[in-house]
Protein backbone atom coordinates (compact mmCIF):
# COMPACT_ATOMS: atom_id res chain seq x y z
CA UNK A 1 0.00 0.00 0.00
CA UNK A 2 1.25 3.63 -1.28
CA UNK A 3 2.27 5.67 2.05
CA UNK A 4 0.80 8.77 1.43
CA UNK A 5 -0.56 10.39 4.52
CA UNK A 6 2.20 11.89 7.08
CA UNK A 7 1.47 13.03 10.95
CA UNK A 8 3.17 16.25 12.45
CA UNK A 9 2.92 16.47 16.19
CA UNK A 10 2.83 19.99 17.38
CA UNK A 11 1.48 20.24 20.73
CA UNK A 12 4.19 20.58 22.82
CA UNK A 13 4.79 23.76 25.16
CA UNK A 14 7.61 25.38 23.75
CA UNK A 15 8.97 25.56 27.25
CA UNK A 16 12.73 25.72 25.74
CA UNK A 17 12.24 28.62 23.80
CA UNK A 18 9.75 30.95 26.50
CA UNK A 19 9.15 34.00 26.31
CA UNK A 20 9.02 33.65 22.90
CA UNK A 21 6.72 30.73 22.77
CA UNK A 22 4.58 32.34 25.60
CA UNK A 23 1.78 33.95 22.72
CA UNK A 24 3.66 32.27 19.50
CA UNK A 25 3.54 28.22 18.59
CA UNK A 26 7.31 27.15 18.77
CA UNK A 27 6.73 25.41 15.30
CA UNK A 28 6.38 29.25 14.19
CA UNK A 29 10.47 29.80 14.88
CA UNK A 30 11.90 30.63 11.52
CA UNK A 31 15.01 29.50 10.11
CA UNK A 32 16.16 32.84 8.70
CA UNK A 33 12.76 33.69 7.18
CA UNK A 34 11.17 29.98 6.78
CA UNK A 35 9.27 28.69 9.88
CA UNK A 36 10.29 25.49 10.97
CA UNK A 37 6.90 23.72 10.43
CA UNK A 38 7.07 24.53 6.32
CA UNK A 39 10.67 22.75 6.48
CA UNK A 40 8.54 19.68 7.71
CA UNK A 41 5.61 19.97 5.69
CA UNK A 42 8.23 20.76 2.18
CA UNK A 43 10.15 17.06 3.20
CA UNK A 44 6.69 15.67 3.62
CA UNK A 45 5.63 17.08 0.01
CA UNK A 46 8.90 16.01 -1.70
CA UNK A 47 8.68 12.40 -0.21
CA UNK A 48 4.96 12.38 -2.37
CA UNK A 49 3.12 13.01 0.79
CA UNK A 50 -0.56 14.00 -0.15
CA UNK A 51 -2.37 13.76 3.29
CA UNK A 52 -1.12 15.32 6.68
CA UNK A 53 -2.34 15.93 9.61
CA UNK A 54 -1.15 18.57 12.61
CA UNK A 55 -1.50 17.15 15.94
CA UNK A 56 -1.90 20.94 17.60
CA UNK A 57 -2.38 22.36 21.23
CA UNK A 58 -3.37 25.23 22.59
CA UNK A 59 -2.17 28.67 20.82
CA UNK A 60 -1.38 27.19 17.93
CA UNK A 61 -3.85 28.94 15.07
CA UNK A 62 -0.60 30.26 13.69
CA UNK A 63 0.00 27.15 12.08
CA UNK A 64 -3.38 27.01 10.37
CA UNK A 65 -3.16 30.99 9.42
CA UNK A 66 0.58 30.30 7.99
CA UNK A 67 -0.71 26.65 5.63
CA UNK A 68 -4.18 29.33 4.46
CA UNK A 69 -4.06 32.09 2.16
CA UNK A 70 -3.86 35.89 3.35
CA UNK A 71 -5.72 37.61 0.38
CA UNK A 72 -5.10 40.85 2.10
CA UNK A 73 -1.37 40.23 2.01
CA UNK A 74 -1.30 38.79 -1.35
CA UNK A 75 -3.18 41.81 -3.04
CA UNK A 76 -0.60 44.05 -1.25
CA UNK A 77 2.10 42.32 -2.68
CA UNK A 78 0.00 42.40 -6.31
CA UNK A 79 -0.53 45.97 -6.32
CA UNK A 80 3.22 46.53 -5.35
CA UNK A 81 4.45 44.47 -7.73
CA UNK A 82 6.69 42.63 -5.74
CA UNK A 83 6.39 39.01 -7.11
CA UNK A 84 8.95 37.84 -5.57
CA UNK A 85 7.57 38.08 -2.27
CA UNK A 86 4.23 37.30 -3.51
CA UNK A 87 5.34 33.98 -4.30
CA UNK A 88 7.22 33.25 -1.21
CA UNK A 89 3.69 33.58 0.47
CA UNK A 90 2.06 31.55 -2.16
CA UNK A 91 4.33 28.39 -1.65
CA UNK A 92 3.13 28.34 2.11
CA UNK A 93 -0.10 27.45 1.31
CA UNK A 94 1.17 23.72 0.63
CA UNK A 95 -0.67 23.22 -3.05
CA UNK A 96 -0.82 20.29 -4.37
CA UNK A 97 -1.14 18.99 -0.42
CA UNK A 98 -4.31 18.63 2.03
CA UNK A 99 -3.51 19.66 5.89
CA UNK A 100 -6.10 18.50 8.43
CA UNK A 101 -5.98 19.95 11.56
CA UNK A 102 -6.70 18.40 15.19
CA UNK A 103 -6.09 19.18 19.08
CA UNK A 104 -4.64 17.49 21.34
CA UNK A 105 -6.14 18.43 24.70
CA UNK A 106 -3.77 17.38 27.15
CA UNK A 107 0.38 17.52 27.06
CA UNK A 108 0.53 13.85 27.70
CA UNK A 109 3.45 12.74 25.74
CA UNK A 110 4.21 12.06 21.82
CA UNK A 111 1.88 8.11 21.91
CA UNK A 112 -0.50 10.10 23.17
CA UNK A 113 -0.73 12.66 20.46
CA UNK A 114 -0.29 10.18 17.78
CA UNK A 115 -3.05 8.00 19.15
CA UNK A 116 -5.39 11.29 17.80
CA UNK A 117 -4.08 10.26 14.20
CA UNK A 118 -6.34 7.15 14.49
CA UNK A 119 -9.50 8.05 12.35
CA UNK A 120 -7.19 10.01 10.05
CA UNK A 121 -4.77 7.29 8.88
CA UNK A 122 -7.70 4.06 9.21
CA UNK A 123 -6.07 1.35 7.89
CA UNK A 124 -2.54 2.52 5.98
CA UNK A 125 1.15 3.02 6.93
CA UNK A 126 2.09 6.12 7.62
CA UNK A 127 5.00 8.74 8.28
CA UNK A 128 5.22 10.51 11.51
CA UNK A 129 7.74 13.99 11.01
CA UNK A 130 8.66 15.73 14.66
CA UNK A 131 8.98 19.43 14.02
CA UNK A 132 12.68 19.19 15.85
CA UNK A 133 14.52 18.04 14.03
CA UNK A 134 15.13 19.51 9.98
CA UNK A 135 16.89 17.04 7.70
CA UNK A 136 18.85 17.39 4.82
CA UNK A 137 19.85 14.82 2.03
CA UNK A 138 19.95 14.45 -1.38
CA UNK A 139 16.97 11.91 -1.02
CA UNK A 140 15.23 13.24 1.67
CA UNK A 141 14.47 11.62 4.64
CA UNK A 142 11.52 10.23 4.39
CA UNK A 143 11.13 9.29 1.36
CA UNK A 144 14.60 7.02 2.47
CA UNK A 145 11.77 5.27 4.98
CA UNK A 146 9.03 5.16 2.58
CA UNK A 147 11.56 3.16 -0.15
CA UNK A 148 12.30 0.93 2.51
CA UNK A 149 8.88 0.47 3.16
CA UNK A 150 8.49 -0.66 -0.22
CA UNK A 151 11.11 -3.53 0.23
CA UNK A 152 9.99 -4.49 3.46
CA UNK A 153 6.54 -3.50 4.05
CA UNK A 154 7.21 -3.07 7.57
CA UNK A 155 7.75 -0.13 10.23
CA UNK A 156 10.82 1.43 10.08
CA UNK A 157 11.94 4.83 11.83
CA UNK A 158 15.16 6.79 11.28
CA UNK A 159 18.36 6.63 13.62
CA UNK A 160 21.85 7.85 13.76
CA UNK A 161 24.73 8.30 16.02
CA UNK A 162 24.92 10.92 18.53
CA UNK A 163 27.52 11.54 21.07
CA UNK A 164 27.25 9.34 23.79
CA UNK A 165 26.94 11.29 26.22
CA UNK A 166 23.74 12.61 24.92
CA UNK A 167 21.63 9.48 24.70
CA UNK A 168 19.38 10.11 27.07
CA UNK A 169 18.46 12.70 25.55
CA UNK A 170 17.04 10.29 22.86
CA UNK A 171 15.04 7.17 22.38
CA UNK A 172 17.97 4.58 21.69
CA UNK A 173 18.03 1.09 20.09
CA UNK A 174 19.16 -2.17 21.04
CA UNK A 175 20.81 -2.97 17.17
CA UNK A 176 20.56 -6.96 16.97
CA UNK A 177 21.57 -6.99 13.27
CA UNK A 178 22.64 -5.04 10.42
CA UNK A 179 20.28 -6.75 7.70
CA UNK A 180 21.77 -4.87 4.82
CA UNK A 181 23.73 -1.65 4.77
CA UNK A 182 22.54 1.29 7.48
CA UNK A 183 19.15 -1.17 8.03
CA UNK A 184 19.09 -2.68 11.51
CA UNK A 185 16.65 -5.44 13.01
CA UNK A 186 15.93 -4.47 16.82
CA UNK A 187 15.79 -6.51 19.68
CA UNK A 188 14.50 -3.15 22.09
CA UNK A 189 13.52 0.15 21.46
CA UNK A 190 14.44 2.13 24.96
CA UNK A 191 12.87 5.49 25.92
CA UNK A 192 15.55 7.83 27.14
CA UNK A 193 17.72 5.50 28.57
CA UNK A 194 20.65 6.53 31.56
CA UNK A 195 23.47 6.87 29.64
CA UNK A 196 25.07 3.94 31.54
CA UNK A 197 22.24 2.15 30.67
CA UNK A 198 22.04 3.12 26.85
CA UNK A 199 22.28 0.15 24.92
CA UNK A 200 24.01 1.67 21.97
CA UNK A 201 24.56 5.40 20.64
CA UNK A 202 22.28 5.12 17.96
CA UNK A 203 19.52 7.56 18.84
CA UNK A 204 15.84 7.88 17.30
CA UNK A 205 15.69 11.32 15.41
CA UNK A 206 12.39 12.65 14.72
CA UNK A 207 11.19 10.23 11.46
CA UNK A 208 8.94 7.16 11.57
CA UNK A 209 7.38 5.09 9.51
CA UNK A 210 4.40 2.83 10.86
CA UNK A 211 1.78 0.41 10.15
CA UNK A 212 -1.25 0.92 11.41
CA UNK A 213 -1.19 -1.79 14.05
CA UNK A 214 0.72 0.83 16.03
CA UNK A 215 -3.12 1.94 17.22
CA UNK A 216 -3.65 -0.87 18.69
CA UNK A 217 -0.89 -0.94 21.09
CA UNK A 218 -0.92 2.23 21.84
CA UNK A 219 -4.73 2.55 22.93
CA UNK A 220 -3.51 -0.14 25.73
CA UNK A 221 0.24 2.23 26.36
CA UNK A 222 0.70 2.98 29.42
CA UNK A 223 2.81 6.26 30.98
CA UNK A 224 6.58 5.37 30.66
CA UNK A 225 9.32 8.15 30.86
CA UNK A 226 8.03 11.51 32.62
CA UNK A 227 4.90 10.26 33.07
CA UNK A 228 3.84 10.43 29.45
CA UNK A 229 2.74 8.04 26.99
CA UNK A 230 5.92 7.36 24.61
CA UNK A 231 5.89 6.08 21.14
CA UNK A 232 9.13 4.76 21.68
CA UNK A 233 7.72 2.27 24.49
CA UNK A 234 4.29 1.86 21.47
CA UNK A 235 6.68 0.94 19.10
CA UNK A 236 9.23 -1.95 21.43
CA UNK A 237 5.53 -3.40 22.12
CA UNK A 238 4.70 -3.49 18.10
CA UNK A 239 7.96 -5.22 17.31
CA UNK A 240 7.18 -8.13 19.58
CA UNK A 241 4.21 -8.82 17.29
CA UNK A 242 5.74 -7.42 13.59
CA UNK A 243 9.00 -6.57 12.93
CA UNK A 244 10.30 -2.72 13.07
CA UNK A 245 13.60 -1.88 11.13
CA UNK A 246 15.92 1.13 12.47
CA UNK A 247 17.58 2.86 8.99
CA UNK A 248 20.54 4.84 9.60
CA UNK A 249 20.59 8.20 8.30
CA UNK A 250 23.81 9.59 6.98
CA UNK A 251 22.52 13.14 5.81
CA UNK A 252 23.16 16.16 8.03
CA UNK A 253 20.36 16.78 11.04
CA UNK A 254 19.72 20.00 12.56
CA UNK A 255 18.24 19.97 15.94
CA UNK A 256 16.19 23.25 16.59
CA UNK A 257 14.73 21.48 19.80
CA UNK A 258 16.79 23.69 21.94
CA UNK A 259 18.44 27.09 21.50
CA UNK A 260 21.76 26.49 21.00
CA UNK A 261 20.81 24.12 18.05
CA UNK A 262 18.78 26.69 16.79
CA UNK A 263 20.84 29.68 16.55
CA UNK A 264 23.35 26.76 14.83
CA UNK A 265 20.57 26.27 12.48
CA UNK A 266 20.02 29.39 11.62
CA UNK A 267 23.78 30.28 11.41
CA UNK A 268 23.74 26.84 8.71
CA UNK A 269 20.98 27.88 6.66
CA UNK A 270 21.89 31.77 6.78
CA UNK A 271 25.35 30.83 5.57
CA UNK A 272 23.52 29.30 2.16
CA UNK A 273 20.75 31.80 1.95
CA UNK A 274 21.00 33.78 -1.21
CA UNK A 275 20.10 37.10 0.25
CA UNK A 276 22.21 37.28 3.51
CA UNK A 277 25.28 34.26 2.90
CA UNK A 278 27.67 36.67 1.98
CA UNK A 279 27.37 39.26 4.82
CA UNK A 280 27.13 37.05 7.33
CA UNK A 281 30.00 34.52 6.00
CA UNK A 282 32.25 38.22 6.42
CA UNK A 283 30.66 38.80 9.87
CA UNK A 284 31.58 35.74 10.94
CA UNK A 285 35.11 35.34 9.96
CA UNK A 286 35.27 39.35 11.42
CA UNK A 287 33.89 37.69 14.72
CA UNK A 288 35.59 34.75 15.08
CA UNK A 289 38.71 37.11 14.69
CA UNK A 290 37.49 39.68 17.52
CA UNK A 291 37.06 36.57 19.60
CA UNK A 292 40.33 35.38 18.94
CA UNK A 293 42.27 38.46 20.02
CA UNK A 294 40.18 38.68 23.06
CA UNK A 295 40.78 35.16 23.83
CA UNK A 296 44.94 36.01 23.67
CA UNK A 297 44.63 39.47 25.36
CA UNK A 298 42.96 37.39 28.33
CA UNK A 299 45.96 34.76 28.44
CA UNK A 300 48.48 35.70 30.90
CA UNK A 301 52.16 37.13 29.10
CA UNK A 302 54.32 34.08 28.75
CA UNK A 303 57.53 34.93 30.55
C1 LIG B 1 11.13 12.54 21.13
C2 LIG B 1 11.07 11.02 21.30
C3 LIG B 1 12.47 10.43 21.35
C4 LIG B 1 13.26 10.86 20.12
C5 LIG B 1 13.25 12.39 19.98
C6 LIG B 1 13.88 12.80 18.66
O1 LIG B 1 11.66 13.09 22.32
O2 LIG B 1 10.34 10.71 22.48
O3 LIG B 1 12.40 9.03 21.40
O4 LIG B 1 14.57 10.36 20.20
O5 LIG B 1 11.92 12.90 20.01
O6 LIG B 1 13.98 14.17 18.54
P1 LIG B 1 11.58 14.69 22.66
O7 LIG B 1 12.75 15.32 21.96
O8 LIG B 1 10.28 15.17 22.15
O9 LIG B 1 11.72 14.77 24.14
Amino acid sequence: MKVRKAVIPAAGLGTRFLPATKALAKEMLPIVDKPTIQFIVEEAKASGIEDILIIEGKGKRSIEDHFDSAPELEQNLQQKGKTKLLNLVNQTTAAGLNIYYIRQPYPNGLGDAIRYAKSFIADEPFVVMLGDDLMSDEVPLTKQLINEYEKTHASILAVKKVPHEEVSAYGVIDPQSEVDTGLYNVNKFVEKPAVEDAPSDLAIIGRYLLTPEIFDVLAKQKPGKGGEVQLTDAIDTLNQTQRVFAHEFKGQRYDVGNKFGYVRTNVEYGLEHPEIKDELRAYILATADRLRKEDAAKKPAKK
